[in-house]
């Protein structure tokens, strides 16, 4: 009935991109896809090879070899790297570790931007990343900036990894300020706020909240859209 869109949802480590982006997805039946998991899937398999994750040439070549495909669920995204699911072992301490060294490689992140944007062809995707609208799909006609106070990351990455992670509050903080520094400051599509973004500040807001946000701004969108298409 309406028309479909591209909704791109960006921001830092835990700011609730992925647990938003999935409901929005639910709500609207749009495909949800999770560009994170694709690169911690190349970390894997760099890690797996032993690979020198600094290494553009090696782990770029890699990356063009790996057949990754991302298959939509009901409540989780699995992802099949050369026919094997890997999604059990993507969100390991140690690929949390690597992945913005993988990520900052010229021939890895050419190889992903290639790939999500020929899944998203078919409109009707919500994308999450830190690259999405600015680089990946800068026509996307929703682009949200989702993020939260570093605290308040932290303490939610905290909750989900539980005690058993064998890592403090206080590490956990500093893991994600670091990966987030190197996600801002790398050269290729850096982690940014597209400037036709909207911003949301999650900070002490409940996730549905924020899910009926992005949903009523995506139906506006849309409803414009085929306002103008008549
Ligand atoms: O879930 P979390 O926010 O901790 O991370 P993620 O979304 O799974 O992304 C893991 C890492 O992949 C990020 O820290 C970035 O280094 C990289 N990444 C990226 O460079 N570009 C994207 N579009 C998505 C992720
Ligand atoms: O994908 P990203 O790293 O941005 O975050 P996530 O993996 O979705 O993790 C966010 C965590 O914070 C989840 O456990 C959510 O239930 C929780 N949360 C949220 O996403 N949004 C809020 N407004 C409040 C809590």
């Amino acid at each position: 009935p309406l028309h479909r869109i591209n909704i791109a949802i960006d921001g830092p480590a835990g700011a609730g991109k992925s647990t938003v982006a999935r409901m929005v997805a639910k709500a609207l039946q749009y495909i949800y896809v999770d560009t994170g998991a694709m690169y911690r899937a190349v970390t894997l398999k760099a890690l797996e090879s032993g690979l020198p994750i600094e290494d553009n040439d090696r782990v770029g070549r890699l990356a063009n070899e790996l057949d990754i495909v991302l298959l939509p669920g009901v409540d989780s995204q699995r992802v099949l790297v050369n026919g094997e699911d890997v999604s059990l072992r993507l969100r390991s301490l140690e690929i949390n570790r690597s992945v913005s060294y993988v990520a900052r490689l010229e021939t890895v992140r050419a190889r992903m931007a290639d790939l999500q944007r020929r899944m998203a062809l078919e409109k009707g995707v919500v994308m999450d990343g830190r690259d999405i609208g600015t680089h990946v799909l800068p026509n996307a006609e929703l682009k949200v900036f989702l993020t939260a106070s570093p605290r308040e990351r932290a303490s939610r990455r905290f909750r989900e990894l539980g005690p058993e992670a064998g890592i403090t509050l206080g590490q956990l903080e500093k893991e994600i300020s670091e990966r987030d520094r190197l996600d801002q400051e790398r050269e290729i599509a850096p982690l940014l706020q597209a400037s036709d973004a909207r911003l949301i500040d999650s900070t002490g807001r409940t996730v549905d909240e924020v899910v009926e946000e992005i949903v009523q701004w995506g139906l506006a969108a849309a409803r414009t859209i085929l306002a103008e298409e008549k």
